[in-house]
């Protein structure tokens, strides 16, 4: 089936929306390889605008089926952000109540957009990043246990699954069976650890490939260094053909350039795993190998822009003095 008739489909409902998004060539950003063809998975094209709306509904069905997550109990989880943005949107159209814990130093939009859904917000030390987050949800779980369904996406098999029944069969599908390798960013590795296997199910000889901050204070908001992390209980580096470690500045290059030479406008962790893809297809050229490297884009960049106009101040409230002062 084509992309054009698969993203046309008449949707009963805005979960049918998530999955089959576009995979397109690039050419310009990709010349410095030739012979090796260049693909990205356009993930923001997902209803919630991000990768992360797989996972966070394959978390929700399944344990909607199993009978952990009931209308009684609240779906708690800590979350960067898109995480979040995903469980809001699928919480509302679920009919189920949401509650984040982030750390408080997200950006404005991330919290009106989550709260937009009806999420409600608890905060973590901005000091202590996505793993502080964490360690305050399990706090909050341990002593209400019956109270929430924690789907924990570091530890949840869902999570890869999302991507071994959804993304590695479409990049395969969508490249005619002909990608040779996969490479993207690691934050839980759900991404890279699902579609990693699912490709390699296919074809034991396509390389799956992590790209990993190179360091613990980094600018790749998604990702994460896993030497200074807690190390998600879902990741398995011995699947994977290699890790590539990634400069910040590196990757913020490679996502500018592919907003002014490809009109692609994606967040910084599209940039690394492009940029990861690179390092490999250059390889491949260098050594006069044909090959067709996949890499995938999480977000759009405007997630992490702040509101440029800030909401006006309400009208004073009606009283007596502004009734008679004006
Ligand atoms: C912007 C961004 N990039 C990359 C990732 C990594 O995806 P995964 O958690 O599947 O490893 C995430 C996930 O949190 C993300 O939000």
């Amino acid at each position: 089936m084509s992309i054009r008739l698969t993203r046309s489909r008449r949707l009963s409902s805005v979960l049918d929306a998530v999955g089959n998004t576009p995979l397109i060539r690039l050419e310009r950003v990709a010349a410095s390889a030739p012979g090796v063809e260049v693909y990205v998975k356009l993930e923001f094209m997902n209803p919630g605008g991000s990768v992360k709306d797989r996972p966070a509904m394959r978390m929700m069905l399944d344990a909607i089926k199993d009978g952990r997550l009931t209308q009684d109990r609240v779906l708690i989880d800590s979350t960067s952000g898109n995480t979040g943005v995903a469980y809001s949107l699928m919480g509302a159209a679920l009919g189920y109540r949401v509650q984040l814990v982030m750390p408080s130093n997200v950006t404005k939009a991330r919290k009106d957009i989550t709260q937009a859904f009806g999420t409600e917000l608890i905060y973590s030390d901005p000091m202590e990043g996505s793993d502080g987050a964490i360690r305050l949800v399990r706090e909050i779980v341990a002593k209400n246990p019956d109270r929430y369904f924690y789907p924990d996406q570091y530890s949840n098999p869902s999570n890869p699954l999302a991507h071994y029944l959804g993304t590695g069969r479409e990049i395969w599908e969508q490249t005619g069976g002909r990608v040779t390798h996969f490479v993207t960013g690691i934050g839980t590795s759900g991404t890279v650890m699902g579609t990693g296997r699912r490709l390699k199910d296919y074809r034991r000889d396509i390389e799956i490939w992590a790209v990993e901050p190179d360091d613990a204070l980094h600018g790749l908001e998604g990702l994460k260094h896993m030497a200074s992390s807690l190390v998600p209980a879902i990741y398995h580096p011995d699947e994977l053909n290699g890790v590539i470690a990634m400069p910040t500045e590196e990757a913020w290059d490679v996502s500018d350039r592919l907003a002014k030479e490809e009109g692609l406008l994606v967040g910084h962790s599209s940039g690394g795993s492009l940029a990861g893809g690179m390092r490999l297809a250059r390889q491949l050229a260098a050594a006069h190998r044909p090959g067709v490297v996949v890499t995938l884009f999480p977000d759009r960049a405007d997630r992490y822009f702040e509101a440029p106009i800030q909401k006006q101040q309400p009208p004073p409230a009606y009283t007596e003095d502004t009734a008679t002062s004006g």
